[in-house]
Parts: C-alpha cells; structure tokens; sequence
C-alpha cells in the first residue's frame, strides 16, 4: 500500500490511542444537530478501526464515552447509548471477518442491561473469532475515567492487604498496573486527540506517563486514514527520551 511506504515499518507503534473529540463541533459548523455529528464520526471509527488493522497497528484504543458525558443533556446521551448498541449490534461482523479481538474498559455495569449483554456478546464473539490469531486488539473506553479506574485499582489492593493477600510493601508499579483495567496490554505509544484541545480529559492517566501526545485540529468526523498516517509520521520524527538526554538515547541505538 502506498501510505504504508512512507511510513518507517521499524518504528510503527504497537499502541495508538485516540481522544475521539469535535462531533459536536463538527455538527454545529454544518447547522446539523449535534447527534449528527456523533452518527458521522461512526463512519470514522470504522475507517480508523480498518485502517490501524491495515498498517498493522496491535492496538488502538477509542475513547468513546467518559464517567463526566453522562452529564450531558439527555437526549445527547440516549443518543449515544443509540450509537453503542448500533456499533455492538452490527458493527461486529467486519471485526470477526478481521480476527480483530475487542476489549471493553470502564465502568460497564452502570450501563442498561441490554446494552451490557450485546457488549459481551461481542466481545466473545471477536475473541473465539480471533482464536490465537496476534492482530489487531481493538479497545474501546465507555463510561471510563482514568481516576475512577485508579481508585478501583486502589480499592482492590486495600481489600487484598486486609484479606492478608498481599503485603503493602509488595505493591509495586507493575502491581499496581495489574489492577488497572488495562492490564496485559502495554501502555499507549501515541495519543492522538481530534478537535484541537491539548488536554487529557481523564484519559488513561496512569498509562499516557510516557505517550507522544499528537493534537489535531482535525473535528472528529472529518479524521480519515491520511490524518493517522501524518500522526504516525510525526510520532516516527520523536525522540523519546524516557528521562534520559538526547545523547545517552543516541548511543544506545
Ligand atoms: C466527542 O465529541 C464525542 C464524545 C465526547 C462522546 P464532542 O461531542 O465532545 O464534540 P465537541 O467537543 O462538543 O465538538
Ligand atoms: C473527551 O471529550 C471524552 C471523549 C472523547 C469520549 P470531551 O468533549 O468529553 O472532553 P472535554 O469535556 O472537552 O474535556
Ligand atoms: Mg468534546
């Protein structure tokens, strides 16, 4: 594939994850219901989603709903409920045809009860799909938020202290990080957020430590596969240093 070329294939990275913002924006530029712009970034998960698996990316990450959207008004919200159910109700097949294995974070179960079932559905369905097939690994965040998932990691050790499970001395990072609910996947090498705004907004906190953070301007709705290519590229022209200097990075090459 011609994108694929201009990019540097020793240097693509295993994990990309993506503040999806700007649909309403994008929605309001076009006097369109703000609704409108959530249906039309559907169409850009699905192209992002296709495009991540082409480029070989192993994981990509969407936030697509945090702990704070549910204070948005309701219909908004009973929208994007709407969209979820769409998403895990057909949006499945072109994942199982792909071997693409789907992964839910965040707090599910303060989510209606059909819509935790189609969840699971389709998570199983990805996962005997893909077998031990190592592709593609798709999470999406719904009903996340980086400090409820710290102070659930935190709750959980607490229990094992009290129950005599675990010694707090022995809580380490790596413990630590086997609490979160992204454990067994390797922290995000570059995230991306659509809409311009250079903020985190409760995203994978713990995990964004070492990221390349790469801001767009790009609403949303309008990101296609040439706007994660430019992102990879920018993110292939990074240094990272791990707190190191430039010059200790370059002799260990
Ligand atoms: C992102 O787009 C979608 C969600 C947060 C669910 P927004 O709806 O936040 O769009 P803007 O930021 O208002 O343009
Ligand atoms: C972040 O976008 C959440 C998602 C993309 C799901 P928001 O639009 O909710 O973030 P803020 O409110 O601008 O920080
Ligand atoms: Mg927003």
């Amino acid at each position: 594939m011609s994108d694929k070329r201009e990019l540097d294939p020793n240097k693509i990275p295993r994990h990309i994850a993506i503040i999806m913002d700007g649909n309403g924006r994008w929605a309001r530029k076009r006097k369109l219901p703000r609704v409108m712009g959530h249906k039309a970034g559907a169409d850009s998960v699905k192209d992002i989603v296709k495009a991540a698996y082409e480029l070989g990316i192993s994981y990509l990450t969407l936030y697509a709903f945090s702990t704070e959207n549910w204070k948005r008004p309701p219909l908004e919200v009973q929208a994007l409920m709407g969209l979820l159910r769409s998403f895990f109700g057909d949006g499945v097949d072109s994942l199982v045809q792909k071997k693409i294995r789907l992964h839910c974070i965040g707090q599910l179960e303060q989510f209606s009860g059909d819509l935790q079932k189609l969840i699971k559905q389709a998570v199983s369905d990805t996962d005997k799909a893909a077998g031990s097939a190592r592709g593609l690994t798709l999470t999406l965040a719904l009903n996340y938020g980086g400090r409820a998932e710290i102070v659930r990691a935190a709750r959980m050790l607490a229990e094992k202290c009290c129950l005599g499970e675990i010694a707090s001395q022995d809580i380490s990072e790596d413990v630590f990080a086997a609490h979160l609910y992204t454990v067994g996947q390797p922290d995000p090498d570059i995230i991306i957020r659509t809409g311009g705004e250079s903020r985190l907004s409760n995203f994978l906190l713990w995990q964004a430590s070492y990221a390349e953070m790469y801001v767009t301007r790009v609403m949303w709705p309008d990101f296609r596969r040439a706007d994660l290519i430019e992102a990879i590229q920018d993110y292939q022209g990074r240094e990272r240093r791990y707190g190191k200097t430039g010059e200790q990075v370059l002799n260990s090459r």
